[in-house]
């Protein structure tokens, strides 16, 4: 590994940055991101940067803001000392649901979020499974977006008998998603289509596709309340699924969702470690965790290197 690479973690997710570290045999550089009284965040470099190959690793997950401020001024601390290049590692990037105009007067808070990470002085963007992929266009410098469906199709061949497996899309919008997935692991695909007939009535939820009898497996982005994935679990066990997995990428897991989902019919939701999984997440029974610190660990070296990521997404 070349030895001007720095890694600096902000406080989002130690854990997976020092995995990160250890792949690259590189420890993290030493760094104070830390708060005055009045909670302002002040972040100090403890080790020279100049005319160094700089990745920040930091996903802008709960508290949200918290952690996109970390990451802004992480950037411009290493854009003053002067870093060669800033590469922001964003294993989550929040605030991408927000990527169009829902409504009128209301904002585009991804693009706004791409241009403050931009205006720091971040040169390129290291992602993983963006909300949707045109949101890439939002950052006017280089972004890669990793896919965790490599590591998924892994660890589906390696702990289910595929032969009976379907791959399921909780709603109409994750078809591409889940179709990917079912692609890599030669499985068919179903599609959880909700729809409300009048308006005041309650949503109903058809499956397009026959799941009798199969083991189906959900597929999505995001889990945040686990609304959506425990409504699709009940609506696949309702119409003859034999059982229900969930593969997810990012577990956002607000408010009551782990308790959601540890009392639900899912046999088991596996995230990746893109958001740090809390004690909760990991003293639950049906939820496991699977690691992005090798596809991320890899990507950072041939960025170093100048080499193609391309085949990091076969
Ligand atoms: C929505 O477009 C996303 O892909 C997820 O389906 C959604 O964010 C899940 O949210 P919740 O867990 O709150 O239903």
């Amino acid at each position: 590994m070349k030895a001007d690479i720095k890694l600096v973690a902000g406080n989002s997710n130690r854990a997976l940055a020092e995995a990160i570290g250890a792949y690259l045999s590189l420890p993290l550089a030493k760094a104070q991101v830390r708060r005055f009284a009045d909670m302002e965040i002040f972040v100090e470099i403890q080790e020279n940067v100049r005319g160094q190959d700089v990745f920040i690793i930091q996903s802008t997950s709960f508290p949200t803001n918290d952690h996109l401020m970390e990451l802004l001024i992480i950037s411009d601390a290493l854009r003053r000392a002067s870093a060669k290049r800033i590469t922001a590692v964003i294993p989550y990037f929040g605030y991408a649901r927000q990527d169009r105009k829902a409504g009128p007067r209301t904002p585009i808070s991804a693009k706004l979020v791409a241009n403050l990470i931009t205006q720091s002085g971040v040169d390129r963007v290291l992602t993983v499974d963006l909300h949707a992929g045109q949101i890439q266009g939002f950052f006017d410098i280089p972004t890669d977006n990793l896919f965790a469906a490599p590591l998924m199709a892994r660890d589906i061949k390696d702990n289910m008998d595929t032969s009976n497996v379907m791959v399921v899309s909780p709603d109409v919008g994750g078809v591409v998603r889940a179709r990917a997935l079912a692609k890599r692991i030669d499985a068919p695909l179903a599609i959880v289509d909700k729809r409300r007939e009048r308006a005041g009535e309650s949503e109903v939820m058809n499956i397009i596709g026959d799941v009798s009898g199969r083991s189906c497996i959900l597929v999505d982005d995001i889990v945040d309340s686990g609304g959506t994935l425990c409504n699709a679990a009940d609506a696949l066990l309702a119409n003859g699924a034999k059982e229900v997995y969930a593969y997810i990428t990012h577990g956002v897991l607000s408010g009551g969702a782990v308790a959601r989902i540890a009392s639900s019919r899912l046999k088991e939701l596996v995230l990746t470690d893109s958001i740090q999984p809390t004690e909760a997440v990991k003293v639950a029974s049906n939820i496991r965790a699977i690691s992005v610190a090798t596809l991320l660990g890899e990507a950072i070296g041939r960025t170093a290197t100048e080499s193609s990521v391309s085949s990091l997404f076969d």
